[in-house]
């Protein structure tokens, strides 16, 4: 499917947040229906796309999530975009983290919605269990070792009907939260606005304090018990922090250990 031009409502909103926005959107691609939007932004990078690029859909028909799950994304009821970025080695580490914070942070200034940040990059509302409103997928394109560009793709809930009944008790939206309707446009220029914030703040060094952001965001995720699996089967702990390189880390019988990569699920 080719793109089409971009709703007014998506360039009135990209053009009021222009300031705070940097490079990002400044180039929109929109498509009525796509496989993914992250496929062609990394199609995109790969021809040559500046940082800032944004791909977005309306619907895809292969939505991807992170650990090879399917991301549901029919028609109108999410907001699905991957923008293209070309951090400096220094500001890949924490760059998935630093967006699921943008999201966290974006959502709230857009509608007020207080949600939080489970490791590593979701975007939940506060419940047992937590239940998702958003997440990350971030994919690099690399040569030699050398990250020559990471596609940032966002997916937020904004409608129930976005996500399968069959996750409905661990997932929610952003309609279903407030009880009222949401511009799409808006929710997704203030995530944008914050995660050029929050990348600009890699960039210039100001990762302890990106960190340190995340930490109060993710602050009601601390001394809970989470669960993860392992080749060996799974393992439970106490999640206690997360250290500078964005491990988290939690204690066990057997002491303290790192997770650098998956994901934990909440016991209790
Ligand atoms: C997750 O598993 O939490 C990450 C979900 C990411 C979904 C978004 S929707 C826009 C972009 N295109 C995709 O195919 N996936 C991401």
């Amino acid at each position: 499917m080719n793109p089409t031009s971009i709703p007014d409502e998506f360039a009135e909103a990209f053009a009021q947040a222009r300031p705070r926005l940097g490079p990002l959107a400044a180039r929109v691609l929109w498509y009525d229906e796509i496989t993914s939007t992250n496929d062609r932004a990394l199609a995109w990078a790969e021809s040559g796309a500046e940082e800032g690029c944004l791909v977005l859909a309306d619907a895809q028909t292969s939505g991807r999530g992170r650990l090879g799950r399917a991301w549901a994304s029919p028609a109108g009821a999410g907001i699905y975009a991957s923008t293209v970025l070309r951090p400096p080695a220094h500001a890949v580490g924490l760059l998935t983290m630093a967006a699921g914070l943008a999201v966290s942070e974006g959502i709230a200034s857009a509608t007020g919605l207080d949600a939080y940040v489970k490791w590593p990059n979701d975007v939940c509302m506060p419940g047992r269990p937590p239940r998702k409103l958003a997440g990350i997928l971030a994919e690099a394109g690399s040569t030699g070792g050398r990250v020559l560009h990471v596609v940032v793709g966002i997916g937020i809930n904004v409608l129930p009907g976005a996500y399968p009944p069959a996750v409905a008790a661990r997932a929610t939206s952003l309609e279903a939260e407030l009880g009222r309707a949401v511009q799409r446009s808006t929710v997704l220029a203030e995530c944008l606005a914050a995660l050029w914030r929050r990348y600009s703040m890699l960039g210039a060094g100001e990762a302890g304090a990106v960190l340190a952001d995340w930490r109060r965001r993710a602050a009601s995720t601390f001394g809970r018990r989470v669960e993860w699996d392992t080749p060996a089967g799974s393992r439970t702990g106490i999640a206690r922090d997360v250290d500078a390189s964005g491990a988290l880390v939690v204690a066990t019988d057997s002491g303290l250990v790192r997770l650098t990569a998956g994901e934990v699920r909440w016991t209790e």
